[in-house]
């Protein structure tokens, strides 16, 4: 059967579901986890295009199906090549490089080997479904050597990337032996995405210091293997969530008798504090954990006036760095409600599962202060499906100001998860300030998220592929300067 063709062509480590086989042997589709895939499935289904990706299982892939309005294009990745090519170079090379290196980043010749290949087999799978002059979208730090390999088998498409992690300073970035590679992958794109400016600038700043490419603005110029010159802009588009949608679900009454279930449930305490984050040593889980064990010994906060739940979705789960994590967070969970539990009454609510995004929206909507924590988040998009659900200008948003999303959510309660005292006082004004006051604050950042929302993110990331400075492989003029 000839491949189908789309003129709009994204690329993301993940499809939007994982293949499960079943205890029967018949294939199950489960939701992945993630931003990426939050943010894209909403995007996607708003537009018609090919999600090229992996089905989350080793060995073969299924043949390619339609799902939601969108083609999905699966991409073999073989076991050996999850240990090598996902576990091994994107989650314990290049995840902990381009986040400050929380814990240590391991270099492995064999990974960096596979990584090529697996790129080369989506670009491959990319140029496949792309139509003649199609818009291909690759995602994340797993493809960064997909839009050079595209280039080189398609001079005809218009190629864009765009990065849901940090771009790491250019002294971490240079520990990569592999660095200019990187750099040569990625300037195969017409167009670089970034969640901030300060990422932008780091990806640039590598390609001047470490590469010797000429930099001006936000330019990057480059030459071909086929000694054309082209110009590549980097600039910062930071991703949102659906608003319309989660505001839309959040005001059902579903929801809404879900989340004063969920409240009775837990006893209708004065104060219940949320998390919900991947089970991942960036997210501050621990952080977060210490500073309400200490408000407890101290006397600050009493269980069961006060409750915390945590929601830590399984991660990465063969990675040593993330078995470590769920080993102390569940050590210290136990020590907490322990110490600080009566019957019936945990101080600490820890559910290690995925949920539904009803049960998600109404998670948010029962939650008087939300911890998000990270020690660093490209954006994190919990931040903003929490606002999104508060319809009632309800709530507070305690938020690391080392997220993308403290950048626009100002108004949030802003902490420091590094500073435990610092941390302990900010959860301690989420609870303590005048109602009035936080209403205000939640009202000014719903108003910030619903303007900035994933449809306005993908537009502008659209346009600015669109209007990136030069096109040389189809007319060999300049394009429009955005
Ligand atoms: P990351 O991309 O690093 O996982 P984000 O905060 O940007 O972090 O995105 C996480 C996404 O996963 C959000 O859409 C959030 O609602 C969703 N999510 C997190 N935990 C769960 C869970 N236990 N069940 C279902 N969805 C979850
Ligand atoms: O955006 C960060 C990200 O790493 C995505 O690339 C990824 O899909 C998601 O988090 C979840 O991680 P994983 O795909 O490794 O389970």
């Amino acid at each position: 059967m000839a491949t189908r063709k789309f003129d709009l062509v994204i690329a993301a480590n993940r499809l939007p579901v994982d293949r499960v086989v079943g205890p029967d042997g018949r294939n199950e589709w489960h939701r992945s986890p993630g931003g990426l895939v939050t943010a894209m499935d909403s995007v996607m289904r708003h537009r018609d295009g090919a999600w090229v990706g992996w089905a989350g299982e080793a060995g073969e892939a299924p043949a390619p199906f339609a799902e939601a309005g969108m083609w999905l294009h699966p991409v073999p990745v073989s076991r050996e090549e999850i240990t090598s090519y996902y576990e091994g170079f994107s989650n314990e090379t290049l995840w902990p490089i381009y986040h400050d290196v929380i814990v240590p980043a391991h270099f492995h010749r064999e990974w960096w080997a596979d990584y090529r290949a697996v790129n080369e087999r989506f670009a491959e799978a990319v140029c496949d479904v792309a139509a003649p002059g199609a818009k291909v979208w690759i995602h994340d730090y797993q493809l960064q050597l997909v839009p050079a390999l595209v280039r080189e088998r398609r001079s005809d498409v218009r190629i864009g990337w765009f990065n849901h992690i940090p771009f790491p300073p250019v002294e971490l970035f240079a520990q990569l032996p592999w660095r200019s590679r990187i750099i040569e992958g990625l300037l195969g794109a017409d167009y670089l995405g970034f969640q901030r400016q300060a990422d932008a600038q780091n990806f640039l700043r590598a390609a001047r210091q470490l590469d010797g490419r000429t930099t001006k603005g936000e330019t990057v110029t480059t030459t071909d293997p086929d000694g054309s010159v082209r110009v590549v802009r980097a600039s910062a588009v930071p991703i949102s969530v659906d608003y319309e949608g989660l505001d839309e679900l959040a005001r059902t009454p579903a929801v809404e008798q879900r989340a004063e279930q969920i409240r009775a449930s837990l006893g209708d305490p004065e104060v219940v504090m949320l998390g919900v984050d991947r089970l991942d040593y960036t997210k501050g889980i621990r952080h977060r954990l210490k500073a309400y064990e200490e408000l407890l010994v101290d006397g600050t906060l009493r269980s069961p006036e006060v409750t915390f739940v945590q929601v830590a979705t399984p991660s990465r789960e063969r990675v040593a760095a993330y078995r470590q994590l769920r080993s102390e967070v569940e050590t210290t969970v136990g020590r907490i409600n322990g110490t600080y539990s009566a019957i019936g009454r945990p101080a600490l609510h820890y559910l290690h599962r995925s949920y539904p995004r009803e049960e998600m929206a109404a998670l948010f909507q029962m939650a008087d202060v939300m911890l998000v924590t990270p020690l660093r988040d490209g954006m994190n998009l919990v931040a903003k499906e929490y606002v999104t659900c508060r319809h009632d200008d309800g709530g507070a948003l305690v938020l690391s100001e080392f997220t993308g999303a403290w950048h626009h959510m100002k108004q949030a309660f802003v902490c420091n998860p590094h500073d435990i005292e610092g941390l302990k006082l900010t959860m301690m004004r989420a609870i303590e300030t005048d109602p009035r006051q936080k209403r205000r604050q939640m009202r000014a950042l719903r108003r910030q998220v619903s303007e900035n929302d994933v449809q306005t993110w993908a537009d502008r990331f659209l346009t600015n592929l669109e209007l990136a400075p030069e096109r040389p492989d189809r007319t060999g003029a300049k394009g429009a300067r955005p």
